[in-house]
């Protein structure tokens, strides 16, 4: 029987990927498959997105290695596999937006990926440009979210001019959805954001939330809820902070009680308990923590009481 903590050798994998359009992958057991995957409506247009998605910021920016894309691979083939579609990347990942567009086109899954990607550039000439270079990075003339980089502290004036862009290119039929993102500084945002999904309508909206960054919660979600704005987890582990800071420690035995079996399906449930979030995207290479993360978002959610526990102990380390 497959267990969670198993780890696939390279080798494993490689000898896996040479038919990289193979159906049965490592994957999930049988029974693993038969818990659903959580899935929550995209406010605006009522469709059904799964709640688990894969980053992809520095661990695809791995250029024309053919080890490294054979590994990655398998952590898409273990993700559709698992019931999931979310795959979010940008332009400023290196080379990392060209290679999820490769590898998805060579597996000849694309149609089976919701693909998200983003912009951003001081110049709107630059600013087509680069979603010219998406369109085409990804093999797909139609993407299906497009969001504004990193926009909190962007200047207003060009806020809204490069907003009409996209709204534009949407129309157009580029994009199925359109959004924004941010991740720095993400107190501070948080006030700018809420005001544009108030004021801009927008479809998503991709933010910094994690147990290791909850600013969010102060306002931010209760908003996107409020505007019908589908909201996505960035760093949902802290880039691997949260990890850190439970090295050596066992998940306490309470967490049996929303399933949660290891830290990261410890992680993502607690972002998962709150409706306004659509979707987490943590980032991995791997194929057994996609399994992990997949894992996430079956089985029971922790309720608001367990929620201040799993903060307590968070804080408590
Ligand atoms: N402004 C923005 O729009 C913005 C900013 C930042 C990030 N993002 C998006 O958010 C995504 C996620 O961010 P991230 O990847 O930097 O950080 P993250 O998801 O918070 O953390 C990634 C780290 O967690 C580890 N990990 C993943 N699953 C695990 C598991 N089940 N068990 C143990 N460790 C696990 C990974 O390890 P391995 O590397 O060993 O697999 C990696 O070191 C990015 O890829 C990007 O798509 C957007």
């Amino acid at each position: 029987m497959f267990k969670i903590n198993s780890l696939y050798t390279r080798r494993d994998i490689l000898s896996l990927g040479a038919g990289l359009a193979a159906a049965t992958l490592p994957g999930l057991s049988a029974a693993q498959k038969t818990q659903p995957l959580l899935t929550r409506l995209i406010p605006k247009s009522k469709e059904p997105l799964p709640v688990i998605g894969l980053g992809t910021a520095i661990i695809f920016d791995i250029g024309n290695d053919t080890d490294k894309r054979a590994e990655r691979t398998q952590v898409i083939h273990t993700l559709l596999d698992g019931g999931a579609r979310l795959v979010d990347t940008a332009p400023s990942y290196g080379t990392a937006e060209g290679v999820v567009g490769d590898l998805l086109a060579a597996a000849k899954v694309r149609d089976k990926v919701f693909l998200a990607t983003k912009v951003r550039s001081n110049d709107n000439d630059a600013f087509i440009a680069q979603m010219k270079a998406s369109q085409q990075k990804l093999h797909s003339p139609k993407i299906d979210l497009m969001q504004m980089h990193n926009v909190g502290f962007l200047e207003r004036r060009m806020f809204a001019s490069q907003l009409a862009i996209l709204r534009e290119w949407k129309q157009q039929g580029h994009f199925r959805y359109i959004g924004v993102t941010h991740s720095q500084d993400q107190e501070r945002a948080n006030d700018r954001l809420i005001e544009m999904m108030q004021q801009d309508k927008l479809d998503f909206i991709q933010v910094n939330y994690s147990m290791a960054e909850r600013s969010v919660e102060q306002r931010l979600l209760a908003a996107a809820a409020d505007t019908g704005t589908a909201l996505l987890c960035n760093l949902p582990f802290g880039r691997g902070q949260l990890f850190r800071a439970v090295r050596g420690k066992a998940v306490p035995d309470w967490a049996a009680e929303f399933d949660a079996t290891s830290w990261g399906q410890f992680f993502l449930k607690y972002l998962l308990t709150n409706p306004a979030v659509n979707a987490v995207i943590p980032g991995t290479d791997k194929v057994e923590y996609m399994i992990d993360n997949l894992n996430a978002g079956r089985g029971r959610l922790p309720d608001a009481a367990m929620r201040k526990r799993m903060v307590a102990f968070i804080e408590g380390l």
